[in-house]
Formats: structure tokens, sequence, C-alpha cells
């Protein structure tokens, strides 16, 4: 029997395929911002306290907020290896690393692979550590499993926009049809330089883009309420009136002006933008 003793127990390991880029992947790592949106279920709210070109400090509340738990955590990516190290420096389970190996298997296809560790501040017995890692290991996993279901669809989406994306010019007079008909959820102008939708503010009828200017995230089904719609990947706030960001210094692309004339709404070009 194998009676050895360690300082680094190996809690658990999670591995998967993700149809997605390195690039992708890379920016997913280093976005800390996307964490108490994207991840509502996991992270309460995060703090930025560091942050460089390929890592990030940061102070982040955990769920459920009842519990009260709090961890810094530092990640740093090295690209030329594709691992990047998340570490809780402070707060709940402090100590833990989480390493991560990405590699390449196609151009979008990639293969993480995700191990906890767990330092211990004296040599605990191998079997004794086996049976941490019975224990704990199965938490991690299931927890990282939920994390990049969210990512990968995030990373999916992200993508397909930047796949999307074509010249913009919307310089027609279109028939769209009625109230109710562009009123209706899932319901996109016929458009192909883009993807709009219809929101009614105070009476008024508005068109406005549904994807996101920060990371490309999706409006398409956020609400609007009092006039703004919050982008469901970080947060961000748009006034659907002016396009303009709450809080940033960003601005949904241009979108149509809408006319209703006789019950029927119209598409027109948006003077404004020219
Ligand atoms: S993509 Fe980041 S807030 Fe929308
Ligand atoms: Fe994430």
């Amino acid at each position: 029997m194998d009676t050895s003793e360690t300082r680094l127990i190996e809690l658990g390991r999670y591995r998967r395929r993700l149809a997605v880029s390195m690039e992708r992947m890379f920016e997913n790592a280093l976005d800390w911002e996307h964490l108490p949106h994207l991840h509502a279920g996991s992270f309460a709210d995060i703090t930025l306290l560091d942050e460089g070109k390929d890592y990030w400090v940061a102070s982040v509340r955990l769920q459920p907020t009842q519990l009260r738990l709090h961890q810094t955590v530092r990640l740093s990516l090295d690209r030329q290896t594709g691992i990047w190290v998340t570490e809780v420096l402070e707060g709940f389970t402090r100590g833990l690393q989480v390493h991560t190996q990405a590699r390449e298997l196609g151009p979008r296809s990639i293969e993480v692979d995700v191990r906890f560790r767990a330092p211990t501040p004296f040599p605990v017995p191998r079997v004794a550590a086996r049976g941490l890692a019975r224990l704990l290991g199965p938490i991690g996993v299931s927890v990282y499993r939920r994390l990049y279901d969210e990512d990968e669809q995030m990373m999916l989406e992200r993508q397909a926009q930047l796949d999307r994306r074509r010249g913009p010019r919307l310089g027609e007079r279109l028939r769209l049809g009625t109230r109710a008909e562009v009123l209706r959820p899932g319901y996109r102008l016929p458009i192909e330089e883009g993807d709009y939708r219809v929101a009614e503010v105070g009476g008024e009828l508005l068109a406005f883009s549904t994807v996101c200017p920060h990371l490309l995230g999706p409006l398409g089904d956020a609400p609007v309420v009092d006039g703004q719609v919050r982008c469901p990947w970080h947060g961000y706030c748009f006034d659907v009136r002016t396009g303009n960001a709450v809080e940033h210094r960003l601005r949904l692309r241009r979108a149509p002006r809408l006319e209703e004339r006789d019950g029927v709404v119209w598409a027109c070009p948006n003077p404004v933008d020219g």
C-alpha cells in the first residue's frame, strides 16, 4: 500500500471538448466581468483589484449570499502553453488552485483539462488525500460543468456574431406589419445587415440592435424596463431610445427609425446617424 505523504492534494479533474477557438477561450478566461451576470447562480458580485494583459485579481462574493462567502481570486494565463491558473488568495477555500490546460484540436475545437488542487499546511498521507478527493472532487466537477455550459453558449454566440458582421447601410424604407406583429416576442426586423428587435417605450415603437456592443452579448430576449435593456453577460445597460449605454461609453449599433401610419409600422433610414 502507498503510505507516502503529500502536501498538494489533487481533488479532481474535469475534461471537456468545446466547439470554440483558443482565442475565444482565452478571452473568456480573462473576462472577469461576466462572472456575476452569466454565472449569476455561482457569483453574486465581483470587484476588480488589479488587471494586466494576461491576468486579473478580483474580490468575489459567492452564491448563495446568505452564506457570506468571499474570495480574493487571481487568474493568470500563459498563452504559449495554453495554461491558466485560478488561485484563491484569500477567503473561502483559500489556497485552492484550478489549473486549466487548453489544447487546440482544430480551428474551432479545443479540449480543456481542468484540475482542482489544494495545498495542505502539513503533509497528509496519500490514502487520506484520496479520501478527500472522493469527497470534494465531484463538487468541483459539477460546478465547473455548469460554468462551462454557460461559457460555451456565450463563446458560440459571440463567434456567430463575429462571423455575421457585415457592412451597415440600412437605407430602405420597409413595411414591417402591424404594431402587434412587430411587438411579438422573437420578432426581428427583416434586414440582412443586423439583428434588430422592437420595443414599445411610452407608447412609441423603437427598433434596437439585439447585439451588445461590449462583447456582442445577446439582447434579443432581455426585458426592456423603463426604456432600458440589460445585457445578461456583463450587465451593461442601454437606453433603447438613444442606443447609449447608461454607465459606459458604448452605443448600440444604429437602428432604423420606426414610423406608424394607418396601423402599419414602417422601418425608415435613421437620419440622425446618416
Ligand atoms: S457583452 Fe458584455 S455587457 Fe453585453
Ligand atoms: Fe465563465
